[in-house]
């Protein structure tokens, strides 16, 4: 019998690694699935819940993680806990592989099988396997839902008797899979939505969702885009020209909404100072890419700033801010994974290390990291 142990995540982190969903499917794929007590209180799973749908809830984290033979996890668990599992377990979790690199190859030496769920090929097949994506979207709403929280004013047109109230001007910049959902949740709320990026594909995503396409389309712009669907950085030349463009659009906005990420590198800078200062007073700005440097020159990681009366959002984790719904998926995306490693007939582990989707995301295997993108190719 496969036995999997959640335990709670540092006290920053609101999301769980099961749900009572994923918990009653594990449960019928033949696995244990042992809980620490209160681990999801925070997504409001309580013990009574999980165990309900037959999950084994015990009082400590030790007793969970010891002897098992798989750990789900939210954040990249430390090799103590790795330490407490059966010799060579899988750890499946956002291990954030870009971060801090010698405490990687610490997780690594405990020679269990730890997969990055941040690496999950963009393919079809591993698009419900797909964390980044699930998480990026609730944060896209949350970054609008917050940003028209603080914002004194109305975000639809509104005529009343008494007047007019305009219909509030959302910029979104980076329209990916946040940015997509950062345009419809404003659209929803009635506001004049713009976006911009810079791969030709999102054009036509953020026309079809009624908000106005606002780029500088050279011929850079239309080779932008990786294989894997991922933006390239651009050149500083197409930065000045980006960077003209944005000047003259962001000063008559309401509220910006920047999401633009590069894989594996610190945020671009997209909103200056300058920019800032551009602004009316009552603007805001919710800083998505804040945990990675900012999109925006004044965005502090986790703080609010006020410049002039534009606000600054830097808030991190906003897909935690609602965690019972990021909970629930990143739960289901990590089920739909583990369903891969396993032989449902017999129910057993039976993993296929040459899958394009165990490989794309598996970090860390017998005491070394192997992931493609953190090993220097060898030479030929
Ligand atoms: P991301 O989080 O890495 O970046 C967010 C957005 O910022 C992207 O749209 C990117 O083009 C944009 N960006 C980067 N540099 C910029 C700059 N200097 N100025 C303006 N915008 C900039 O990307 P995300 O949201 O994770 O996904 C990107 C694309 O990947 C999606 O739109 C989709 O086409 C594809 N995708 C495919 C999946 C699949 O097939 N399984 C699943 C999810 C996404």
């Amino acid at each position: 019998m496969v036995t999997i142990a959640v335990t709670a995540e540092h006290s920053d982190e609101p999301r769980v690694a099961v749900s009572p969903e994923t918990v009653k499917k594990l449960t019928a794929l033949g696995c244990t699935v042992k809980v620490q007590a209160g681990a999801g209180l925070r997504s409001r799973f309580s013990d009574a819940q999980l165990a309900a749908q037959g999950a084994v809830i015990v009082p400590t984290a030790g007793e969970a993680l010891n002897g098992a033979d798989i750990l789900l996890k939210v954040r990249r668990p430390d090799v103590a806990e790795i330490a407490q599992l059966k010799p060579n377990a899988i750890v499946a979790a956002m291990a954030e592989p870009y971060g801090d690199r010698a405490a990687l190859d610490a997780l690594a030496a405990s020679k269990a099988s730890i997969f990055s769920m941040e690496l999950m090929p963009r393919i079809t097949r591993a698009q419900s396997m797909d964390v980044l994506s699930s998480q990026a979207n609730l944060a896209g709403y949350k970054a609008v839902v917050d940003a028209a929280a603080l914002f004194e004013q109305a975000m639809p047109m509104m005529m009343t008797a008494a007047g007019t109230v305009p219909a509030a001007k959302v910029f979104i910049m980076g329209a990916g899979v946040a940015g997509l959902q950062a345009i419809a949740t404003a659209r929803r709320l009635g506001a004049q939505v713009s976006a911009t990026d810079v791969r030709p594909a999102s054009k036509e995503q953020v026309a079809s969702l009624g908000a106005k396409f606002v780029a500088v389309e050279d011929d850079e712009f239309k080779q932008a885009q990786t294989a894997a669907g991922y933006a390239k950085p651009m050149s500083a030349e197409y930065q000045a020209k980006q960077a003209e463009l944005v000047a003259s659009h962001i000063k008559i906005q309401d509220i910006v909404i920047t999401t633009a990420l590069v894989p594996g590198r610190p945020a671009p800078r997209l909103i200056t100072r300058a920019m800032v200062e551009s602004m009316k007073p009552g603007a805001v700005i919710v800083d998505l890419a804040a945990e990675r440097g900012g999109n925006c020159e004044l965005t502090k990681a986790g703080e609010l700033v006020d410049h002039n009366g534009v606000r600054i959002v830097g808030k991190l984790n906003l897909a935690g801010a609602i965690a019972v719904n990021a909970s629930s998926l990143y739960a289901k995306n990590l089920y739909n994974f583990l369903e891969l490693l396993f032989d449902k007939k017999e129910k057993v582990l039976k993993v296929n290390w040459d899958d394009e989707v165990v490989k794309g995301t598996l970090l860390a295997k017998d005491g070394v990291i192997v992931h493609s993108s953190l090993v220097p190719a060898k030479a030929a």
